[in-house]
C-alpha cells in the first residue's frame, strides 16, 4: 500500500500543474530534502500509518516533508534532541505560516483563535469546582479532557516534550510555546491535512453540538443538511477550487456558509466574517461588541458580514427569499432578547446585588434555572432559528425557555422576595426593589397573560380560535 515515491520530475510537473489557490505562496520543493528523507527512512518502520497518511497528503505531492514541519522554527524553546536532529513534537500554525500565511493571518485574528481564553467565565467554574476537582496535575481533570479538548489548553514543555497536563490537544484556541493560538489540525487532520476532509460538516460537528450549541444536530436536520446527505457524493469536496454555484451545487456544508469561496467571495479563516449577530450571550448582540472585548481588530461591521453572508445564500436561492429569512431570524432574536433575555439578566442581577442569593454560582436551584433559561434553551432557540430548524427553535428552544421561566425561575424569585421581606433590614430593601421590577415586568404586555391580565378582547380573540380549531378537528 505504499504510495509512490516522487522523483524529481515527477514534483516538478505537479507543482506546476498543481493549480491550488493555496494563498500566502507555498513552497514547492523539487525534491524531499536530505533530512526528510532520513526521517521517513525510520519512521516507514516505526510509525507505519503516519508515514503511509503523508505520503497520499498532498505536502507529500509538493516534497514537504517531515522536517519541513517537524524542524523549522526550532529553538531553545521547544527543541527535542531526536536521532541526531532537533526536532518539534507540536507543529504550529505558525510553522503552517512559513507557506500558508493567510490561513494564518485570518485565524489568528478570529474568535476560534481566542477559544482557550475561557478562564474566568462561568463555564469555568464548572469545570474546576462545581463538576471538578484540581487534583490533575494541580488541574481540572475534567477541564484537561473536556472544555480544553475543544477550546484549547495552555502546552507545556518540559525538555521539548509536551507535558502530559497539556498534550493530547488539539483545541481551536490552543496556546502554543511560540505565541501562536490553536492548531490547524483541528480541522485539517494529521498527516493527509486535505481540504475534503475538512468541508465535511462532521469535522464542525466534533465541537459544535450538544445542549450549548447543537449547530451539527440543527444542520443536520435541516433541509440544509439532509440535502447534504442525500447528495454526498456529487459535492466535488476533493476538488481544489471549491466555489459554490460552480464546482457543487447540491447542497451547502458549514464551510460552504462560514468559510469557502463564492464567485464574489474568497475563502476565509475567518469563521466570524460573514456573521450579523453573537447568540452566545444571555442576551444576543452583534459581533462588534464581543470581538471588542477579544482584542480582535479591523474587522468588517455586521452589515458587511451579513451582505457577505447573503452572497453565499443567493448562490441557490433569490434575494428576496434570503432578505425575508432575515427579517424571520431577526424577529426570532429580538423576541428572546426582550421577552427572557434581558429581564432574566436584569432579575437575576437585582437578586445578586440586593444579597438575596449568594455570590457563589451554581450553589442555588435559581442559578442553575437561569443558566439553562440562556446558556441552553436559549441558545438552542437562537442557533435553531438562525440555521432553519424549527424544532430546535421551539420545542428544544423558546418552549423550553418559557416553562423553566415561568414554571421555576419566576416562583422562585417571588419566594426569595417573600423571604427577604420578612427577614427585614438591607434584604427587605433589596426584597422590595426586586419586587417592584417583577410588578413591573409581569404586568408588562409579553407576560400579563401570566397574571391573569389579558384584556377582555384579547381573551375573547383567543376563545374565538379556540372554538374555530374545535371545529376543524373535532369528529
Ligand atoms: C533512527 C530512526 C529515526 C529517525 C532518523 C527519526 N525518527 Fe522520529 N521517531 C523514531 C521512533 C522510533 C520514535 C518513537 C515512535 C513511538 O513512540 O511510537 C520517533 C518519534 C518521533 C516523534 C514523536 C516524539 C515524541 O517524543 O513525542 C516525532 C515528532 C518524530 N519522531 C519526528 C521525526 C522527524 C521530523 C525526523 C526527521 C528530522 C525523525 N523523527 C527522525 C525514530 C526515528
Ligand atoms: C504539514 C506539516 C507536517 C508534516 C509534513 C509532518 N507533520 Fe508530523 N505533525 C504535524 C502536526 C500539525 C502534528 C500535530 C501536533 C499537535 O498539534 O498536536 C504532528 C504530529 C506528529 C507526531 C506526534 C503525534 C502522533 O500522532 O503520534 C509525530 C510522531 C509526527 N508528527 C511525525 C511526523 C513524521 C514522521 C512525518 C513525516 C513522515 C511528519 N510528521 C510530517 C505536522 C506535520
Ligand atoms: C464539545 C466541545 C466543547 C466542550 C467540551 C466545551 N465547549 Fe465551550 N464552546 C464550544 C463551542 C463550539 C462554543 C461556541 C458555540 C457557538 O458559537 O455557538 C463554545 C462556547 C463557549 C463559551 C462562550 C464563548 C463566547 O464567545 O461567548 C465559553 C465561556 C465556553 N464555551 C466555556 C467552556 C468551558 C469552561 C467548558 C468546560 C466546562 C466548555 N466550554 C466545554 C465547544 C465546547
Ligand atoms: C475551522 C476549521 C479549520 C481550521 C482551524 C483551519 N482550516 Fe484550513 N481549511 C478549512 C476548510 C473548511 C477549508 C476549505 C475551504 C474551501 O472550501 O476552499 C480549508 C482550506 C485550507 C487550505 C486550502 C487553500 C485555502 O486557503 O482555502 C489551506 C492551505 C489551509 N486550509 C491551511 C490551514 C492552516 C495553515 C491552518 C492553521 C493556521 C488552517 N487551515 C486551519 C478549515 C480549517
Ligand atoms: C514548506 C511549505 C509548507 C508547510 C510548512 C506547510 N504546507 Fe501545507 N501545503 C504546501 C504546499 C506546497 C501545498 C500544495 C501541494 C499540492 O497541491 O500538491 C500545501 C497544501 C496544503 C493544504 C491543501 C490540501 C488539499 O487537500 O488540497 C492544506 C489544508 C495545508 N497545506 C495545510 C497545512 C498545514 C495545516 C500546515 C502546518 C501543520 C502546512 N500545511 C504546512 C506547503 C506547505
Ligand atoms: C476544536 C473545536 C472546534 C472546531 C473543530 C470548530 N470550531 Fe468553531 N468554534 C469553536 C469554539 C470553542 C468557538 C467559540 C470561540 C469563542 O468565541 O470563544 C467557535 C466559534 C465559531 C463560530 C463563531 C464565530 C464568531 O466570530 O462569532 C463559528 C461561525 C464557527 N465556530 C464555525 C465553525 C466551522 C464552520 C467549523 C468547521 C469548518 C468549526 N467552527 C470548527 C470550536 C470549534
Ligand atoms: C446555509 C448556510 C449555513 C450552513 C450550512 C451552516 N450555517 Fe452556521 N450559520 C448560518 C447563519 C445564517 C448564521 C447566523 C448568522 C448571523 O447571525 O448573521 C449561522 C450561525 C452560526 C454560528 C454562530 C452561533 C452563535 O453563537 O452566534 C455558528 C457557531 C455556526 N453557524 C456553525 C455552523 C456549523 C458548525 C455548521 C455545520 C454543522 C453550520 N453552521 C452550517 C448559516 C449556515
Ligand atoms: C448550495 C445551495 C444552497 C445554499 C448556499 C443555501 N441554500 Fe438554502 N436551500 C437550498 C435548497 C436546495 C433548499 C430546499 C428548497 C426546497 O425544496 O424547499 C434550501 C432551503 C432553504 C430554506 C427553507 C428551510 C425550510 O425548512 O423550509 C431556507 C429558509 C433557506 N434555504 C435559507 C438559506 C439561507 C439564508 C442561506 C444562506 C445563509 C442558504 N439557504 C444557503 C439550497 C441552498
Amino acid at each position: 500500500m505504499r504510495y509512490p515515491v516522487l522523483t524529481t520530475v515527477a514534483a516538478f510537473a505537479v507543482a506546476v500543474g498543481g493549480a491550488l489557490p493555496v494563498t500566502g505562496a507555498p513552497i514547492f520543493y523539487n525534491q524531499l530534502s536530505a533530512e526528510s528523507q532520513k526521517c521517513v527512512e525510520c519512521h516507514q518502520e516505526s510509525t507505519p500509518v503516519l508515514d503511509q497518511q503523508w505520503g497520499e497528503s498532498r505536502h507529500h505531492r509538493g516534497n514537504v516533508g517531515c522536517y519541513e514541519c517537524h524542524g523549522v522554527n526550532t529553538d531553545a524553546t521547544n527543541a527535542l534532541d531526536h536521532n541526531g536532529f532537533k526536532i518539534h513534537v507540536i507543529v504550529t500554525p505558525k510553522d503552517c505560516s512559513r507557506c500558508h500565511e493567510r490561513p494564518y493571518a485570518e485565524m489568528e485574528n478570529s474568535h476560534h483563535a481566542k477559544a482557550g481564553e475561557i478562564l474566568g467565565s462561568l463555564d469555568n467554574v464548572l469545570a474546576n469546582v462545581v463538576e471538578g476537582n484540581k487534583k490533575f496535575y494541580g488541574k481540572s481533570a475534567l477541564a484537561v479532557n473536556g472544555c480544553l479538548q475543544c477550546h484549547g489548553s495552555e502546552v507545556r514543555l518540559k525538555d521539548g516534550e509536551p507535558t502530559v497536563d497539556t498534550w493530547p490537544n488539539d483545541g481551536i484556541g490552543r496556546l502554543n510555546v511560540d505565541g501562536s493560538r490553536g492548531s490547524c489540525s483541528s480541522c485539517h487532520m494529521r498527516h493527509t491535512f486535505s481540504v475534503a476532509q475538512a468541508r465535511q460538516p462532521e469535522t464542525c460537528g466534533r465541537c459544535h453540538l450538544g445542549p450549548d450549541h447543537p449547530q451539527k444536530e440543527i444542520y443536520e436536520t435541516s433541509r440544509h443538511g439532509i440535502l447534504y446527505a442525500a447528495n454526498k457524493d456529487k459535492m466535488n469536496m476533493d476538488s481544489s477550487k471549491w466555489v459554490v454555484g460552480v464546482d457543487y451545487w447540491a447542497a451547502p456544508t458549514c464551510a460552504t456558509c462560514h468559510m469557502s469561496a463564492t464567485k464574489e467571495l474568497p475563502s476565509t479563516h475567518d469563521v466570524g466574517a460573514r456573521i450579523s449577530w453573537n447568540n452566545r450571550p444571555s442576551v444576543s448582540v452583534r459581533p462588534e461588541v464581543t470581538d471588542a472585548k477579544l482584542g480582535l481588530t479591523d474587522k468588517p461591521d455586521w452589515k458587511q458580514r451579513r451582505a457577505a453572508m447573503k452572497d453565499v445564500c443567493q448562490a441557490c436561492h433569490n434575494e428576496k427569499y434570503v432578505s425575508n429569512f432575515y427579517e424571520q431570524y431577526d424577529g426570532l432574536i429580538q423576541l428572546y432578547n426582550e421577552k427572557f433575555g434581558e429581564p432574566g439578566e436584569k432579575l437575576y442581577g437585582l437578586l445578586k446585588d440586593g444579597g438575596l442569593i449568594t455570590a457563589q454560582p451554581f450553589d442555588e436551584k435559581i442559578d442553575w434555572d437561569w443558566f439553562l433559561i440562556w446558556h441552553h434553551q436559549g441558545r438552542q432557540a437562537r442557533h435553531g432559528a438562525s440555521m432553519m430548524q424549527p424544532d430546535y427553535t421551539h420545542w428544544h428552544g423558546l418552549f423550553e425557555v418559557a416553562e423553566v421561566f415561568y414554571s421555576e425561575y419566576i416562583p422562585e424569585a417571588r419566594e426569595l422576595v417573600a423571604a427577604g421581606l420578612k427577614a427585614g433590614g438591607t434584604k427587605a430593601q433589596a426584597a422590595g426593589k426586586v419586587n417592584a421590577y417583577l410588578e413591573e415586568l409581569l404586568n408588562s404586555d409579553n407576560h400579563r397573560w401570566y397574571i391573569g391580565k389579558l384584556s377582555a378582547e384579547e381573551k375573547a380573540a383567543d376563545a374565538k380560535e379556540r372554538e374555530a380549531f374545535k371545529a376543524r378537528y373535532a369528529k
